[in-house]
Protein backbone atom coordinates (compact mmCIF):
# COMPACT_ATOMS: atom_id res chain seq x y z
CA UNK A 1 0.00 0.00 0.00
CA UNK A 2 1.00 3.52 -0.80
CA UNK A 3 1.64 5.97 1.99
CA UNK A 4 1.47 9.38 1.02
CA UNK A 5 -0.32 11.22 -1.95
CA UNK A 6 1.30 14.84 -2.76
CA UNK A 7 -1.33 16.57 -4.68
CA UNK A 8 1.38 19.44 -6.24
CA UNK A 9 0.26 22.95 -8.00
CA UNK A 10 2.59 23.76 -10.51
CA UNK A 11 1.42 27.00 -11.61
CA UNK A 12 1.27 26.94 -15.94
CA UNK A 13 4.41 25.35 -16.35
CA UNK A 14 7.09 28.14 -16.00
CA UNK A 15 9.61 26.80 -12.94
CA UNK A 16 9.53 30.55 -11.51
CA UNK A 17 5.94 30.14 -10.66
CA UNK A 18 6.44 26.93 -8.33
CA UNK A 19 6.60 27.52 -4.88
CA UNK A 20 9.54 26.56 -2.64
CA UNK A 21 7.22 24.24 -0.96
CA UNK A 22 5.54 22.74 -4.01
CA UNK A 23 9.42 22.32 -4.78
CA UNK A 24 10.26 20.27 -2.11
CA UNK A 25 7.40 18.20 -2.48
CA UNK A 26 8.38 17.22 -5.98
CA UNK A 27 11.44 15.87 -4.79
CA UNK A 28 9.95 13.34 -1.90
CA UNK A 29 8.07 11.69 -4.64
CA UNK A 30 8.64 8.13 -6.28
CA UNK A 31 5.84 7.96 -9.04
CA UNK A 32 3.91 10.77 -10.60
CA UNK A 33 1.01 10.09 -12.16
CA UNK A 34 0.53 11.81 -15.18
CA UNK A 35 -3.33 12.30 -17.12
CA UNK A 36 -2.38 11.46 -20.92
CA UNK A 37 -4.82 13.89 -23.29
CA UNK A 38 -3.49 13.07 -26.42
CA UNK A 39 -1.52 14.86 -29.05
CA UNK A 40 -2.81 18.54 -28.94
CA UNK A 41 -2.18 18.06 -25.18
CA UNK A 42 0.97 16.63 -25.46
CA UNK A 43 2.35 20.07 -24.62
CA UNK A 44 1.49 20.05 -21.49
CA UNK A 45 2.59 16.55 -20.53
CA UNK A 46 5.91 17.88 -21.50
CA UNK A 47 5.70 21.34 -19.33
CA UNK A 48 5.27 18.98 -16.58
CA UNK A 49 8.20 16.49 -17.19
CA UNK A 50 10.30 19.63 -17.71
CA UNK A 51 9.40 20.96 -14.00
CA UNK A 52 10.35 17.20 -12.45
CA UNK A 53 13.83 17.49 -14.54
CA UNK A 54 14.36 21.20 -13.68
CA UNK A 55 13.17 20.73 -9.76
CA UNK A 56 14.70 16.97 -9.08
CA UNK A 57 17.18 15.77 -11.28
CA UNK A 58 19.50 13.11 -9.98
CA UNK A 59 18.52 14.48 -6.19
CA UNK A 60 15.83 11.67 -5.80
CA UNK A 61 15.04 8.91 -7.76
CA UNK A 62 11.21 8.94 -9.64
CA UNK A 63 9.07 7.27 -12.16
CA UNK A 64 6.73 9.84 -14.56
CA UNK A 65 3.73 7.09 -15.50
CA UNK A 66 0.97 8.41 -18.10
CA UNK A 67 -2.07 7.54 -18.05
CA UNK A 68 -4.54 7.83 -20.76
CA UNK A 69 -7.30 9.68 -20.21
CA UNK A 70 -10.75 8.33 -20.19
CA UNK A 71 -12.29 9.14 -23.21
CA UNK A 72 -15.48 12.31 -22.49
CA UNK A 73 -18.02 13.39 -24.47
CA UNK A 74 -19.42 16.10 -26.42
CA UNK A 75 -19.71 18.47 -23.22
CA UNK A 76 -20.56 21.62 -25.44
CA UNK A 77 -23.68 19.31 -26.43
CA UNK A 78 -25.42 18.20 -23.15
CA UNK A 79 -27.40 20.30 -21.32
CA UNK A 80 -26.02 20.68 -17.44
CA UNK A 81 -27.56 17.43 -15.78
CA UNK A 82 -25.95 15.71 -18.89
CA UNK A 83 -23.04 17.57 -18.06
CA UNK A 84 -22.56 16.35 -14.59
CA UNK A 85 -23.41 12.88 -15.35
CA UNK A 86 -20.77 12.82 -17.94
CA UNK A 87 -18.28 14.48 -15.65
CA UNK A 88 -18.99 11.82 -12.95
CA UNK A 89 -18.91 9.13 -15.13
CA UNK A 90 -15.33 10.31 -16.72
CA UNK A 91 -14.07 10.46 -12.81
CA UNK A 92 -15.31 6.99 -12.07
CA UNK A 93 -12.91 6.08 -15.12
CA UNK A 94 -10.33 7.85 -14.20
CA UNK A 95 -10.33 6.56 -10.14
CA UNK A 96 -10.09 2.97 -11.52
CA UNK A 97 -7.14 4.02 -13.85
CA UNK A 98 -5.35 5.32 -11.32
CA UNK A 99 -6.25 3.06 -9.02
CA UNK A 100 -5.35 -0.22 -10.83
CA UNK A 101 -1.37 1.57 -10.73
CA UNK A 102 -1.44 2.71 -7.88
CA UNK A 103 -1.83 -0.62 -6.36
CA UNK A 104 0.77 -2.50 -7.87
CA UNK A 105 3.38 0.20 -6.64
CA UNK A 106 5.89 -0.55 -4.11
CA UNK A 107 4.84 -0.65 -0.41
CA UNK A 108 5.17 2.86 1.28
CA UNK A 109 5.51 4.31 -2.14
CA UNK A 110 4.93 8.62 -2.32
CA UNK A 111 2.83 9.09 -5.82
CA UNK A 112 2.54 12.57 -7.31
CA UNK A 113 -0.07 13.96 -8.88
CA UNK A 114 0.58 17.22 -10.26
CA UNK A 115 -2.06 19.98 -10.49
CA UNK A 116 -2.12 22.88 -13.39
CA UNK A 117 -2.28 26.43 -11.83
CA UNK A 118 -3.89 25.31 -7.89
CA UNK A 119 -5.62 22.58 -7.01
CA UNK A 120 -8.64 25.07 -5.38
CA UNK A 121 -9.67 26.00 -8.98
CA UNK A 122 -11.73 23.71 -11.68
CA UNK A 123 -9.70 20.68 -10.83
CA UNK A 124 -10.31 17.20 -9.89
CA UNK A 125 -7.17 16.19 -8.59
CA UNK A 126 -8.74 16.13 -4.99
CA UNK A 127 -11.84 14.38 -5.56
CA UNK A 128 -10.18 11.84 -7.34
CA UNK A 129 -7.64 11.22 -4.62
CA UNK A 130 -10.44 11.39 -2.00
CA UNK A 131 -11.99 8.37 -4.34
CA UNK A 132 -8.73 6.67 -4.31
CA UNK A 133 -8.84 6.95 -0.58
CA UNK A 134 -11.88 4.41 -0.95
CA UNK A 135 -9.99 1.77 -3.22
CA UNK A 136 -6.43 2.16 -2.57
CA UNK A 137 -6.02 3.97 1.10
CA UNK A 138 -5.48 4.35 3.96
CA UNK A 139 -2.77 7.10 2.96
CA UNK A 140 -2.28 10.53 3.43
CA UNK A 141 -2.77 13.48 1.79
CA UNK A 142 -0.16 16.51 1.25
CA UNK A 143 -1.91 19.62 -0.76
CA UNK A 144 1.04 22.25 -2.20
CA UNK A 145 -0.85 25.40 -3.72
CA UNK A 146 0.41 26.97 -6.90
CA UNK A 147 -0.23 29.92 -9.00
CA UNK A 148 -3.43 30.02 -10.83
CA UNK A 149 -4.81 31.30 -13.95
CA UNK A 150 -6.70 34.26 -12.85
CA UNK A 151 -4.04 35.38 -10.37
CA UNK A 152 -1.64 35.45 -13.50
CA UNK A 153 -4.08 37.13 -14.97
CA UNK A 154 -4.42 40.02 -12.63
CA UNK A 155 -0.76 40.05 -12.02
CA UNK A 156 0.19 40.32 -16.13
CA UNK A 157 -2.69 42.94 -16.44
CA UNK A 158 -1.21 44.45 -12.91
CA UNK A 159 -4.84 45.28 -11.97
CA UNK A 160 -6.20 43.55 -8.93
CA UNK A 161 -9.23 41.17 -9.43
CA UNK A 162 -11.83 42.86 -7.27
CA UNK A 163 -12.71 47.11 -6.88
CA UNK A 164 -12.93 48.20 -3.37
CA UNK A 165 -15.04 46.17 -1.06
CA UNK A 166 -17.03 44.73 -4.41
CA UNK A 167 -17.15 40.91 -4.78
CA UNK A 168 -15.27 38.52 -7.11
CA UNK A 169 -16.92 35.93 -9.10
CA UNK A 170 -15.57 32.68 -10.51
CA UNK A 171 -17.57 31.02 -13.46
CA UNK A 172 -17.31 29.05 -16.38
CA UNK A 173 -18.12 30.17 -20.03
CA UNK A 174 -20.95 27.40 -19.96
CA UNK A 175 -22.61 29.65 -17.10
CA UNK A 176 -21.56 32.87 -17.56
CA UNK A 177 -24.67 34.58 -20.17
CA UNK A 178 -27.27 32.57 -17.53
CA UNK A 179 -25.93 33.95 -14.72
CA UNK A 180 -24.15 37.71 -15.63
CA UNK A 181 -25.43 40.55 -13.78
CA UNK A 182 -23.16 43.55 -12.86
CA UNK A 183 -24.44 43.07 -9.43
CA UNK A 184 -21.95 40.21 -9.18
CA UNK A 185 -19.68 42.49 -9.17
CA UNK A 186 -16.01 42.01 -11.31
CA UNK A 187 -16.60 38.05 -12.98
CA UNK A 188 -13.62 36.00 -13.81
CA UNK A 189 -14.37 33.10 -16.67
CA UNK A 190 -12.46 29.81 -16.59
CA UNK A 191 -12.96 27.09 -19.43
CA UNK A 192 -14.56 28.73 -21.69
CA UNK A 193 -13.84 27.47 -25.30
CA UNK A 194 -16.12 29.66 -27.03
CA UNK A 195 -15.71 33.33 -25.72
CA UNK A 196 -19.14 33.08 -24.22
CA UNK A 197 -18.83 36.97 -23.30
CA UNK A 198 -20.13 37.64 -27.15
CA UNK A 199 -23.38 37.34 -26.14
CA UNK A 200 -23.19 39.59 -23.32
CA UNK A 201 -22.39 42.64 -25.67
CA UNK A 202 -25.57 43.94 -26.75
CA UNK A 203 -26.75 44.36 -23.04
CA UNK A 204 -23.48 45.43 -21.75
CA UNK A 205 -21.56 46.33 -24.17
CA UNK A 206 -19.50 48.54 -21.56
CA UNK A 207 -18.16 45.90 -19.93
CA UNK A 208 -14.20 45.94 -19.55
CA UNK A 209 -12.35 42.63 -20.41
CA UNK A 210 -8.99 41.41 -19.22
CA UNK A 211 -8.28 38.38 -21.35
CA UNK A 212 -5.07 36.26 -21.18
CA UNK A 213 -3.99 32.84 -22.91
CA UNK A 214 -1.47 30.49 -21.99
CA UNK A 215 -0.53 32.71 -19.31
CA UNK A 216 2.66 31.90 -17.65
CA UNK A 217 4.06 30.35 -20.60
CA UNK A 218 6.54 31.54 -23.64
CA UNK A 219 3.46 32.25 -25.79
CA UNK A 220 1.65 34.63 -23.22
CA UNK A 221 -0.69 36.61 -25.20
CA UNK A 222 -2.71 39.69 -23.32
CA UNK A 223 -5.28 41.72 -24.62
CA UNK A 224 -7.88 44.35 -22.67
CA UNK A 225 -10.42 46.90 -23.79
CA UNK A 226 -13.91 47.82 -24.07
CA UNK A 227 -16.14 44.53 -24.76
CA UNK A 228 -17.81 45.53 -27.46
CA UNK A 229 -14.22 46.88 -29.32
CA UNK A 230 -12.03 44.31 -28.62
CA UNK A 231 -14.91 41.18 -29.18
CA UNK A 232 -14.11 40.74 -32.72
CA UNK A 233 -10.42 40.70 -32.47
CA UNK A 234 -10.15 38.22 -29.61
CA UNK A 235 -12.73 35.69 -31.31
CA UNK A 236 -10.69 35.95 -34.33
CA UNK A 237 -7.05 35.87 -32.32
CA UNK A 238 -8.37 32.59 -30.25
CA UNK A 239 -9.20 30.56 -33.36
CA UNK A 240 -5.58 31.77 -35.23
CA UNK A 241 -4.16 30.61 -31.70
CA UNK A 242 -5.90 27.07 -31.38
CA UNK A 243 -5.26 26.38 -35.25
CA UNK A 244 -1.45 26.99 -34.29
CA UNK A 245 -0.72 25.59 -31.37
CA UNK A 246 -3.61 22.81 -31.21
CA UNK A 247 -5.05 24.11 -28.06
CA UNK A 248 -5.25 27.10 -26.37
CA UNK A 249 -6.42 27.93 -22.37
CA UNK A 250 -7.47 31.24 -21.68
CA UNK A 251 -8.42 33.72 -18.82
CA UNK A 252 -10.74 36.61 -18.66
CA UNK A 253 -11.79 39.06 -16.61
CA UNK A 254 -14.67 41.07 -17.04
CA UNK A 255 -15.38 44.69 -14.92
CA UNK A 256 -18.81 46.61 -15.22
C1 LIG B 1 -9.40 22.76 -15.73
S1 LIG B 1 -9.18 24.45 -15.42
C2 LIG B 1 -7.75 24.42 -14.43
C3 LIG B 1 -7.51 25.70 -13.66
C4 LIG B 1 -6.22 25.64 -12.83
N1 LIG B 1 -6.33 24.66 -11.78
C5 LIG B 1 -5.83 27.00 -12.24
O1 LIG B 1 -5.60 27.07 -11.02
O2 LIG B 1 -5.71 27.97 -12.99
C6 LIG B 1 -8.60 24.99 -16.97
C7 LIG B 1 -8.88 26.45 -17.21
O3 LIG B 1 -7.95 27.23 -16.48
C8 LIG B 1 -7.60 28.38 -17.22
N2 LIG B 1 -6.16 28.28 -17.52
C9 LIG B 1 -5.32 27.30 -17.17
N3 LIG B 1 -4.07 27.56 -17.59
C10 LIG B 1 -4.11 28.74 -18.21
C11 LIG B 1 -3.14 29.56 -18.84
N4 LIG B 1 -1.86 29.18 -18.91
N5 LIG B 1 -3.54 30.72 -19.38
C12 LIG B 1 -4.82 31.12 -19.32
N6 LIG B 1 -5.78 30.39 -18.72
C13 LIG B 1 -5.45 29.22 -18.18
C14 LIG B 1 -8.44 28.34 -18.50
O4 LIG B 1 -9.62 29.07 -18.26
C15 LIG B 1 -8.72 26.88 -18.66
O5 LIG B 1 -9.89 26.66 -19.41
Amino acid sequence: MISTVQVIGIGTGDPGLVTYEAAAALREVDVFLVADKGDAKADLVEARRALCEHFIGDSHPYRFIEVPDPKRGPDAERDSTAYGAGVRDWHAARVAAYAAIIDQLPEGSTVGFLVWGDPAFYDSTLRIVDALRETSGPFEVRVHPGISAPQLLAARHAIPLNRIGTSIHVTTGRRLVQEYSPDLGDVVVMLDGHLACRDLVDQHPDLTIYWGAYLGGPAEVLRSGRLAEVIDELVALRAELREQHGWVMDTYLLRP
